[in-house]
């Protein structure tokens, strides 16, 4: 069998799917590696060392797509590269069912076998395979970083001979495994952190770490039986936006993480909300991208509204291509082992799996 993967768009993806060291356990696996020329190029890994580990590198894409029997990618392919997917043929990658849903259904009509790994299910066999939970901690340890780099004042409190350095006051907006991370990387720095949630078990997470928890009082716990967030109602948005409006007026920098998995990101951090705020404080907003939790997010700009910056990138994983793509890589591994038949060496969907038969797209 023979696993293949193309260049992304580099425009807008920098991650790649198959790194070197993931190549020899492709390889014992019993399963031939088919790269493009150049994979790995604007990471800084040359063809040389795909092929010291076995990789086949070609310069015809177009064979790739022919003729491996499982193709893996970050996003989605192009109309005209995908047409190329033939029947039986395996796609595996993050492909976003929940906006190419029409897209996606007619590609599994043909029979193409396509793995969307965002919607893996978040139990304890899954999590080697858990993009989502891989790629999000790298994007909020990120957004700290990018954020304290756009912060004009010290993070940490600084007694000097010249007088106090006060510490940075950071807000994080959804305690999820970005929010996690976020908060972590912030006291690290030497923040002061506040956490917020709809899911209470997040309360305990966030202590755990140091931050101070703010409980929106007198609401219900909104997670579903999943572990995943639910809509809010009018009750809780009304009462969590009296709590954050009075907490922003002392916060430094805002981290926003909140989704909802399936829908638009909640709009938490409202415009009388930021103009209460000091001057100079930062906002990143991790949500931008599927619309934002603030009033003024813009995907890939940095927005100033009375001295306060407001960030969100489309793509934020782009600035640490490296590291995500080893996670990402390993992930993908994972799941790929998973779904073979290892004597046979050949695919093996069993729909009896729950991690195969969620992720397959019918
Ligand atoms: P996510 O990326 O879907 O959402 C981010 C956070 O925003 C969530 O914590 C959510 O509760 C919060 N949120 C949504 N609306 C909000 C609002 N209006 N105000 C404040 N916060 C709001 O979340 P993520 O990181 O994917 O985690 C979701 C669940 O999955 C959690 O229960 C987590 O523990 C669980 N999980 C399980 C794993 C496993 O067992 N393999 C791995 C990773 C996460």
């Amino acid at each position: 069998m023979k696993i293949g993967s193309i260049l992304e768009n580099q425009n807008i993806e920098k991650r790649i799917a198959i790194t070197p060291e993931i190549v020899k356990k492709y390889i014992s696996l019993g399963l031939e590696v088919c790269l493009i020329e150049n994979y790995g190029f604007h990471l800084g890994i040359n063809d040389q060392q795909y092929k010291d580990m076995g990789v086949k590198i070609s310069k015809d894409e177009s064979e790739i797509l022919n003729s491996s029997d499982i193709i893996v990618q970050l996003g989605m392919l192009s109309d005209d590269k995908i047409s190329k997917i033939k029947e039986n043929q395996t796609f595996i990658g993050v492909l976003n069912p929940y906006n190419n849903k029409e897209k996606l259904e007619n590609l599994a009509k043909k029979k193409i076998n396509l793995f969307s790994l965002e919607l893996l299910p978040r139990i304890t066999r899954a999590q080697s395979m858990d993009i989502l939970s891989s790629q999000a901690n790298l994007a909020g340890y990120k957004a700290v970083i990018e954020t304290f780099a756009n912060f004009e004042k010290a993070i940490p409190m600084m007694m000097t001979a010249a007088g106090t350095v006060p510490a940075a006051k950071v807000l994080v907006v959804g305690a999820g495994v970005a929010g996690l991370q976020a908060i972590a990387t912030s006291k690290r720095m030497g923040a002061i952190v506040f956490a917020t949630d709809v899911r209470m078990a997040s309360k305990e997470q966030v202590e755990s770490l140091g931050g101070k928890f703010l409980t929106v009082e007198g609401s219900e716990n909104l997670e579903t039986e999943g572990g995943y967030a639910k809509e809010a109602s009018e009750d809780f948005k009304q009462k969590q936006e009296e709590l954050l409006c009075e907490t922003l007026k002392k916060i430094d920098i805002v981290i926003c993480t909140a989704l909802i998995p399936g829908k638009k990101a909640p709009l938490i951090i409202k415009e009388n909300m930021i103009e209460n705020m000091q001057s100079g404080s930062v906002i990143y907003d991790l949500a931008a991208i599927q619309g934002g939790n603030t009033a003024f997010t813009e995907v890939d700009k940095i927005i100033e509204k009375n001295g306060i910056k407001i960030m969100g990138e489309s793509n934020i994983l782009n600035k640490l291509p490296v590291s995500a793509s080893n996670l990402y890589a390993k992930n993908v591994f994972n799941f790929v082992e998973n779904l073979i038949d290892k004597e046979k060496k050949e695919l093996n969907i069993n729909l009896e799996d729950e991690i195969i038969e969620k992720t397959l797209i019918k």
